[in-house]
């Protein structure tokens, strides 16, 4: 046996019982002739004495430990003189009688400690050493949990898990394809899953009708702190449900995941809006809900007064930022300088401050009289104190920019607490998406959701104007500013899926040489079904309360996809190649 105990266990209660522990030196320090040691495994940490009369072969090894030896030691459990209250274990500390170094090891190249020292390449290298640190470690915990809660939820609903194959055939989610060679088939190529969409309704058609699967997918799109190119999902779909018993169903499963997990009541039922509103008052389909300033229309209260900047646009829209009236010359030279920002994309920024003595003062004072300015003050819902920002252009992009610059001002008011829940479903989605640099239109979610029942007449119709207006029950679950989650209801029919794929520009020998199986599958009965997946590393960061994944993934890529501590994705020897059929077009050194 190596240990009786772990490095976390032992209390006052203790003292007195002879103990063996394993586990790695976190450090060691000597004072008046004792040696202390911290030894540290992963479910804590237990403070070791070698007091100065121990027999000088047992203070020589305690000596010579480095950090992150192993080591098993025995020893007695005594009460500390002086208590850590910082650690569980901090009443009690062991006083050693032996030491056994099981393995020694090199000076990790940075310090193991909750607060690192490292640098991120440095620790993505290491990351076997970086796991061993208290937040990764209580981040992959909450992963865990969040797993067995979820499953536990699903069976309690009747839901099986069931695997779907990572080699397949390309399934469109709107990012690129990570392929695999076959080497059997040459020249054939297969593509990983950007999710199990297909496959999970396949086995709707099948008759399994309620499915979850925890699963890879994969997705060769640019990174970002919530995006990597293997992630995963929890997918589910149900058959013979509508819209609200998906939305029910897993509303039910988030109610039970934030109370189990981190006993949060979120309210009940979830607030529900339409992707218009979000649009129109957020500037985003996945609003962050946790503050107001939303965004107000004030097209005909700002155009008609000379300024030809709003006059010249179809859409003048603002925000309220509260209490920022005080912002002064330099901080709203400093605001309009950020909105210009490639990221932003506004051309200029008009402000208008609300004083707290009852002035009002804008940046367009030469066109607007104190009673106009005043006037869009209260369109916007500003306060004594509040400084509206106004941003003009296209709706829509308009729109999306005050989106930008309202979470921006939230953030910087302190509005976005990570430990604040504001889930809400997005709902009614438009089904289609026009493209003016392609000419023509995409999915919204995708080629596999159900145009609304009553949209049907739009959806056939071949006019642009009616195939923009066509809604679908498809719905996101978003969480604080984050999409958590989407899915919708599906098409079942063979010939409404012919129809999406040719809305969709996509000719009759494409969709057959790509769909086929799915399209055929609808002709053997299949049943009306909807589901969604959720993004399980998102949800364990928000749940952590971050937004960046890769905490949360125990050996995620970098920005530009590598795995730096293998060293991959990496060259293929000859042979390899010339088995596959492949032949690179990359020059050495170029
Ligand atoms: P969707 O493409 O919206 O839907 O994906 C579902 C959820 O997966 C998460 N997600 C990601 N997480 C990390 N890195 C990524 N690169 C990444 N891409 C997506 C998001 C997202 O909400 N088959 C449909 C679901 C359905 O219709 O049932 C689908 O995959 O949290």
């Amino acid at each position: 046996m190596y240990r009786s105990n772990t490095c976390g266990e032992l209390r006052i209660s203790d003292v007195g019982k002879t103990v063996t522990l394993a586990g790695w030196v976190q450090r060691s320090r000597k004072l008046g002739g004792m040696t202390f040691i911290d030894l540290r495994d992963r479910y804590g940490i237990t403070q070791l004495v070698v007091e100065a009369d121990a027999p000088a072969e047992l203070v020589e090894t305690a000596t010579g430990l480095g950090r992150e030896f192993v080591i098993q030691v025995k020893g007695e459990v005594v009460e500390r003189s002086s208590k850590n209250s910082r650690i569980p274990t901090g009443d009690i500390e062991i006083r050693v009688e032996t030491i056994n170094i099981l393995n020694k090891s090199l000076t990790p190249p940075f310090t193991i400690e909750d607060q690192s020292d490292g640098g991120e390449d440095i620790r993505a290298q290491y990351r076997y050493l970086d796991l061993r640190r208290g937040p990764l470690k209580r981040a992959l915990e909450l992963r865990h949990r969040l797993a067995h809660e979820i499953r536990n939820y699903l069976d309690s609903k009747g839901f099986l898990e069931i695997e779907t194959p990572y080699l397949i055939k390309s399934t469109p989610e709107g990012a690129r394809d990570f392929v695999v060679p076959s080497r059997m088939n040459p020249g054939q190529f297969y593509a990983l899953p950007q999710s199990p969409q297909t496959f999970k309704q396949l086995l709707m058609v099948a008759g399994y009708d309620r499915y979850f699967q925890i699963v890879r997918c994969f997705r060769d799109e640019d990174l970002r702190a919530d995006r990597q190119p293997e992630f995963t999902q929890i997918d589910c779909e149900m058959s013979f449900v509508e819209q609200e018993d998906v939305l029910n169903t897993f509303e039910g499963m988030m109610r039970t995941l934030f109370k189990n997990v981190l006993n949060v009541d979120i309210p009940n039922p979830m607030p529900r809006m339409s992707w218009y509103d979000a649009m129109d008052n957020y500037g985003s389909d996945k609003p962050d809900v946790r503050f107001g300033m939303t965004i107000h229309e004030i097209t005909t209260l700002a155009q008609g007064h000379g300024f030809g900047v709003f006059d010249s646009v179809p859409y003048v829209g603002a925000i309220a930022v509260p209490g920022a009236a005080a912002y002064t010359r330099k901080q709203t030279d400093e605001l309009t300088e950020w909105v210009k920002r490639p990221q932003v994309g506004a051309k200029g920024l008009v402000y208008i401050k609300l004083n707290e003595d009852g002035s009002i003062k804008s940046s367009v004072d030469k066109f607007f009289s104190e009673e106009d300015l005043k006037a869009i003050a209260t369109a916007t819902e500003a306060k004594t104190g509040d400084l509206v920002l106004v941003l003009c252009g296209q709706k829509r992009k308009t729109q999306t920019q005050l989106g930008v610059l309202r979470l921006e001002m939230g953030q910087r008011l302190g509005l976005r607490d990570p430990k604040v829940f504001a889930p809400l479903w997005i709902v009614d989605f438009p089904l289609l998406e026009w493209s003016e640099e392609d000419g023509r239109f995409y999915a919204m979610h995708h080629p596999f959701t159900a145009p609304k029942p009553e949209h049907l007449d739009w959806f056939y119709s071949n006019k642009k104007e009616d195939l923009e207006r066509v809604c679908a029950n498809a719905y996101d679950f978003v969480l604080n500013g984050n999409e958590l989650g989407g899915g919708s209801i599906r098409i079942h029919e063979a010939a409404m899926q012919e129809r999406m794929f040719e809305v969709l520009g996509i000719s009759k020998e494409e969709a057959e040489y790509k769909f086929g199986f799915i399209i055929n599958a609808f002709k053997f009965g299949a049943p009306p079904h909807g589901g969604l997946a959720f993004g399980f590393d998102r949800t364990c960061a928000l749940f952590g309360g971050q937004e960046t994944i890769r905490d949360y993934i125990a050996f995620p890529k970098n920005n530009q996809g590598r795995d730096v501590m293998i060293d991959a994705p990496s060259k293929i020897d000859d042979v390899q190649m010339e088995e596959l059929c492949l032949a690179s077009t990359v020059k050495e050194n170029a």
